[in-house]
């Protein structure tokens, strides 16, 4: 298979959905990470992202909408909470887990009674999906347990052969998956709760909903597909507090990267005559830093650097995606 980039032309976006009207498989950018998206109502196009990936076939997807009059044909009982979710935080990087409409596939939910829905913003994959009234399936679009991409070239890279097109939209803004709310059980009185932390917290999300969400660190619900190695890196990550880093820095191991943030780390890599090489710097805001953490560490693997040493970003709950994907990336 010969796949092709696309650009985000009228002409490139009317090709690239016709290829997913036909069946095929197209990546596509999102405002979180790119996706790799087929037909979320042909279940043969659907397998397709599952052979690209490598992916377990009971690994649930992601349908991605551009309309929520589509939500009604996904979820046969979408709660009045997906609604007031919908109207405070879509387009944007929350997906939701509703109670699946009998009409939808068993080969995107992996045969389970909920489905994963989110209206992503990005302009040209909003465009690709109008063109065609197009709902899609799509998981990161990264082989199997590895970094999710953030760039249509590192899709190109990583999937090559494998898929039908890639589009180009531009480096992804936010740079980490969506946030996953669970509201499949609500109708039946359980507690919203929080599966995946991501750029949306569980504070956020309680706020607009007037009511409690259950913190994805409160409790221990497992999902086919939310395993515990993930988002890895091809070299050994190892995150480290500040002080031990700070310890490390004049006997670094040589060969070993650091990716770091705070003023303390800083000044001491400063006041060294030769730093260490591959010293990469990351911003202490908190969405800056997102947006650059999956390209900085894609870019070390380029380079075939073996051990990635990782400062420990804070603890707080603004910083929970971040260090969630830290933890499984050095799992
Ligand atoms: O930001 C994102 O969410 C990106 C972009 C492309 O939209 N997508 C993404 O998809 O991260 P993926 O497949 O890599 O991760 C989706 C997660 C998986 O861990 C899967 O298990 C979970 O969502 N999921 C999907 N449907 C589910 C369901 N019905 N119940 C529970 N978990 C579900
Ligand atoms: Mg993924």
């Amino acid at each position: 298979m010969n796949t092709q980039l696309l650009s985000d032309s009228d002409t490139d976006l009317e090709h690239a959905a016709s290829i997913l009207s036909q069946g095929g498989t197209v990546a596509v950018p999102t405002e979180t990470v790119y996706g790799l998206a087929a037909n979320a109502r042909d279940a043969t196009a659907v397998a397709k992202i599952f052979a690209a990936k490598g992916r377990p076939s009971n690994h649930p997807l992601i349908v991605h909408i551009h309309n929520t009059k589509q939500l009604s044909e996904l979820s046969a009982n979408v709660p009045q909470q997906a609604y007031t979710l919908a109207d405070a935080f879509w387009p944007g990087p929350l997906t939701m887990i509703l109670p699946k409409h009998e009409r939808a596939l068993d080969a995107v939910t992996g045969g389970l009674d909920s489905i994963g829905v989110r209206m992503p913003a990005h302009p040209v994959l909003h465009r690709l999906l109008s063109e065609g009234d197009l709902i899609v399936a799509a998981p990161s679009a990264n082989p199997h347990k590895k970094l999710s991409p953030t760039s249509a070239q590192q899709v190109f890279k990583e999937l090559y052969g494998k898929i039908d097109a890639v589009v180009d939209g531009g480096p992804c803004a936010v740079g980490l998956e969506s946030t996953i709310i669970d509201l499949s059980r609500i109708n039946e009185g359980e507690s919203p709760r929080v599966l995946r932390a991501g750029p949306i917290t569980a504070i956020q999300l309680s706020k607009v909903l007037g009511e409690a969400v259950i913190g994805y660190t409160a409790h221990q619900q497992q999902v086919p597909g939310n395993i515990k190695q993930h988002y890895q890196p091809n070299s050994r990550l190892v995150v480290m507090n500040t002080q031990a880093l700070s310890a490390l820095v004049t006997q670094w191991p040589e060969e070993a990267a650091c990716l770091y943030y705070s003023d303390h780390l800083i000044s001491k890599f400063d006041q060294l005559e030769t730093p260490p090489a591959h010293l990469q710097r990351l911003s202490s805001d908190k969405s800056e830093y997102a947006r650059a953490l999956y390209a900085a560490l894609y870019q070390l693997d380029q380079q075939g650097i073996k051990q990635i040493l990782v400062e420990h970003p804070p603890h707080s709950d603004e910083w929970e995606d971040v260090n969630d994907r830290l933890k499984r990336a050095s799992a």
